[in-house]
């Protein structure tokens, strides 16, 4: 791996890194040296990647069982990890959930549940990390947002393309306000990935409809993401500040 590519001497947070993309990102951020900080609601998760991490890369990751909409939480953990590693050089907001209500049908209780846990949990996180970024003149954040925050969702509602375009917004300006500190923002737009977030919410015909009407033909492995996320964190892509990054197997052309 070259100098650019590796992530010896960081160390950051991932959330969502149970499952899927977030799970994929911890694992592939551990390959490439990082010290990592592993958020999510699921504690039996979170041990299983951590010890999967240990086999596959000899790291020891810190993981933090915690609810990202719990603003008390969130602070708690990001001190946590800048204790633990005496820094923090990246943040990956993966965490995230889908609702599928139709438009009508979508309670405020949907709809603040949504919005606390696909944006309002992503503010807090960034708000947190951002004043130590600054007093350290460096950092790097990669917000996942979605397709969705590009278009309009496929499966999800319209809270969750809602959370997913502001999302974007935030990532951009942000970017704008902490590139001069030194600090880099970033949204990651995924299109179709086989996680559990969706293949707990979709029948197979659904499945197949999706890949069928993707340009590649098929849904991406989280794997596949994971390794534009490790890209995106590593100064390998230092002069990449306030994009929003696709990656949809062709999706967006449609
Ligand atoms: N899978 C896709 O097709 C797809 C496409 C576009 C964007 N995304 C985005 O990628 C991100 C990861 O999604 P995924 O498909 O890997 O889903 P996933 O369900 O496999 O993983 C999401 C993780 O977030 C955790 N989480 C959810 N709510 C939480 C909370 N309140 N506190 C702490 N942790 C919480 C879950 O426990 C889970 O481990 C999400 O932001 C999602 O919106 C996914």
């Amino acid at each position: 791996m070259t100098q650019q590519f590796s992530l010896l001497n960081k160390s950051g947070i991932v959330t969502g890194a149970a499952s899927g993309i977030g799970r994929a990102t911890a694992l592939y951020l551990a390959e490439m040296g990082a010290g990592l900080t592993l958020v999510d609601l699921d504690a039996e998760g979170l041990k299983q990647v951590a010890a999967q991490i240990e086999t596959a890369s000899g790291i020891t990751p810190y993981i933090v069982t915690a609810n990202i909409c719990d603003e008390a939480a969130v602070k708690k953990s990001v001190q946590a990890a800048c204790s633990h590693f005496g820094t923090i050089d990246f943040l990956v907001n993966c965490a995230g959930i889908l609702r599928r209500n139709s438009f009508l049908e979508i309670e405020t209780e949907e709809w603040d549940l949504v919005m606390n846990t696909n944006l309002r949990a992503q503010f807090v996180f960034c708000q947190e990390v951002l004043r130590l970024m600054k007093d350290n003149g460096r950092g790097v954040i990669v917000n996942v947002a979605s397709l969705a925050g590009r278009t309009c969702s496929l499966l999800g509602g319209a809270h969750y393309t809602t959370a997913k375009h502001a999302l974007v917004g935030l990532s951009r300006h942000l970017a704008r306000e902490f590139a001069p500190h030194g600090i880099r923002v970033n949204a990651f737009c995924p299109g179709a990935t086989l996680t559990s977030m969706v293949e707990a919410n979709t029948s197979q015909e659904e499945l197949d409809a999706v890949a069928a009407a993707t340009p590649r033909g098929h849904w991406a492995d989280p794997i596949e993401q994971a390794h534009i996320i490790g890209f995106l964190v590593s100064d390998a892509s230092v002069n990449i500040v306030g994009a929003c990054i696709d990656s949809n197997g062709g999706a967006l052309m449609v």
